[in-house]
């Protein structure tokens, strides 16, 4: 099972990215074939009609709208700014929304994708707002998200300096989610052969 783990951060010491990078972790240990992308290695610019043209999709969106298509599950891990997700991540996901162009292969980056949420934030919430507005955003798009979901809060103070939990309950909480995570996908795919 290919699963991709990624943050809506681009920031170099984010805590989402901690949290996402720590997800694969436990994932790969289950094993699953994990692919871990930053969005920093993937710049955009900010939607505009104008730039989609005969040449297709930006180069960046294009290629991550490939290792997307190849996925059977995604974890994304987000920050919440003024109570929902980052521009950053909107911009991304509206750019792999987009069709393809003449000469790309046909492919959805997110139909029938089986998607667990979480969050990280050095608040008390954890992010719990962003998470309800991404849960929106990625049943818009289509894809299975599963209902278990983890805010990390005072994620500040939640990881040593190698990028591991300090506390096990919370490690424990997150293996808990990939592990649900899989196990959906896994029996999801058992059904599409079935059908
Ligand atoms: C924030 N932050 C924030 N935190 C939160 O819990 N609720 C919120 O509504 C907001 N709003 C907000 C707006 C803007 C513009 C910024 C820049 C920040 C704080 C945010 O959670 C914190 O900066 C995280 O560390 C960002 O995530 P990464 O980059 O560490 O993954």
């Amino acid at each position: 099972m290919k699963v991709l783990f990624m943050a809506g951060s681009s920031r170099k010491e984010s805590l989402n990215k901690k949290l996402a990078h720590a997800a694969s972790d436990l994932a790969r240990c289950a094993g699953a074939d994990v692919t871990f992308i930053d969005l920093a290695d993937f710049p955009m610019p900010i939607y505009n009609g104008d730039l989609e043209d005969d040449s297709g999709l930006p180069e960046n969106a294009l290629a991550l709208k490939k290792i997307f298509t190849e996925q059977d599950a995604l974890f994304i891990a987000t920050p919440e700014y003024n109570g929902s997700f980052p521009a950053l991540l909107k911009n991304t996901l509206d750019w792999l929304s987009r069709s393809h162009y003449e000469g790309e292969p046909r492919m959805s980056a997110y139909t029938n994708k089986v998607v667990a949420l979480a969050a990280a934030s050095p608040g008390g919430f954890g992010g719990m707002r962003s998470l309800m507005a991404l849960r929106l955003q990625m049943a818009h798009l289509n894809t299975l998200v599963i209902s278990q979901q983890m805010a990390l809060a005072k994620a500040g103070d939640a990881f040593d300096e190698e990028g591991s939990f300090k506390d096990d309950k919370k490690r424990a909480q997150l293996d808990a989610l990939v592990k649900t995570l899989m196990a959906t996908t896994r029996a999801l795919a058992q059904d599409d052969t079935r059908a």
